[in-house]
């Protein structure tokens, strides 16, 4: 029997994520396998935390990466740090903040949703008015960058507006960890959640969390227990304290690969690689709006590592991202959910946060237009 061979095809990877690996990371995952109970792997596990710890900017507190998705990640706040009966006010402006009201109420919560229309921002005024209403809410939950929308959410002015406040602050940070500023010790942040497929260049399946001293004293008072595989404290026991405690077989090729994700945005240094992305996003922005196209995002509040380009009228989205990905290699995304107006979703991760890729990106666009746009131009 013939038994096919590997070959997944070469692509560029320019939509919401995953994007392209760093080859360096994808050579540490070729390193020697170590057990998870090797003395050695442990050395390494706690140079993973401190990485962490300087890429978040979180000096206090517990910082680690959970075996999850980002998803996970973010259930992974909720079951820790919110109890059945709680209030969550949570932000709603795009598919992430609603997926965090979805598992915040499948854990008991009450959900004081605040909205704003897609492309908009859910306002800090807005949230903290929702707070007065519901002084006795326990937790409030924003995504700072939202991948549905492109939006970015003001979250350090947030932080210092709730510093007095005796509520918790949890932002989802699985799109700006080392592609945005972020400084989660300084802007007061309780509970911060990311992904290592975004703007950390590393494959999917962890999600480095940083959790703050207030959150854990929130967490060491509880009632009710935390699901096993998310407990915190658990993870800690094997990820910090020696001698370790076993809680599960850690993956260790994703390891080295974030451990090598991490040394590398540290070796370009967090403020150059947030101004590189900065600088690719203005490229591409500025020349999508150059084209007549319409950007999704307010102005005030545009994401940097995602841009959500609304689809002209006549024209067929869907068809647009199957000819980029089918003629040219290059993945973009479309809308998320099924109420997400049509759009096409850019974004320029990690590696891929240039000029040239952004070049490229508008290039292949434009061939693709110019042969979509003219039927439904005639049409
Ligand atoms: C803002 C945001 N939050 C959460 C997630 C969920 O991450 P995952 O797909 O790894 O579960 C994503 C994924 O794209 C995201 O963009």
């Amino acid at each position: 029997m013939d038994l096919p061979q590997l070959q997944p095809p070469e692509r560029l990877l320019c939509g919401p994520g995953p994007t392209n690996v760093d080859p360096a990371v994808l050579d540490a995952m070729r390193q020697p396998m170590l057990g998870h109970l090797d003395p050695d792997l442990h050395d390494i596990l706690l140079d993973v935390v401190a990485m962490l710890r300087r890429v978040y900017r979180m000096p206090d507190g517990l910082v680690l990466p959970l075996h999850c998705t980002g998803t996970a990640g973010m259930e992974a706040g909720i079951a820790n740090l919110v109890e059945p009966g709680d209030t969550v006010i949570v932000a709603q402006c795009g598919f992430f903040g609603r997926r965090i009201s979805e598992i915040a109420r499948r854990h008991g919560a009450e959900v004081v949703a605040v909205e704003a229309d897609w492309g908009e921002c859910v306002s800090n005024d807005a949230l903290l008015e929702a707070l007065d209403r519901h002084p006795g809410a326990r937790m409030v939950a924003v995504v700072h960058a939202e991948t549905s929308t492109g939006v970015e959410h003001a979250l350090a002015e947030l932080g210092a507006a709730l510093r007095d406040r005796d509520v918790l602050l949890m932002a989802d940070c699985v799109t700006s960890l080392a592609g945005v500023p972020l400084d989660v010790g300084a802007w007061g942040v309780d509970f911060a959640y990311a992904c290592t497929q975004k703007c950390l260049a590393a494959p999917p399946g962890m999600s480095p969390v940083a959790v703050s001293e207030r959150a854990l004293q929130r967490l060491l008072a509880r009632r009710t227990p935390v699901p096993f595989s998310f407990d915190l404290l658990l993870l800690e026991k094997y990820w910090i304290e020696r001698p370790v405690t076993y809680h599960h077989t850690a993956p260790i090729l994703g390891i080295y690969a974030l451990h090598e994700a991490l040394r590398s945005v540290l070796a370009e240094g967090l403020e150059a690689r947030w101004q590189r992305h900065a600088d690719a996003a203005q490229h591409l922005q500025a020349a999508v709006e150059s084209r007549g196209l319409e950007l999704l995002a307010d102005a005030d509040h545009r994401l940097a590592p995602l841009t959500a380009v609304r689809v002209p009228a006549g024209l067929d989205g869907k068809s647009v991202q199957t000819r980029m990905l089918r003629e040219h290699g290059i993945e973009i995304g479309g809308g998320l959910g099924p109420d997400a107006p049509a759009m096409w979703r850019i974004g320029l991760m990690g590696r891929n946060a240039s000029i040239e890729t952004a070049d490229q990106v508008l290039a292949a666009l434009d061939a693709v237009l110019a042969e979509e746009a003219a039927p439904a131009l005639a049409g």
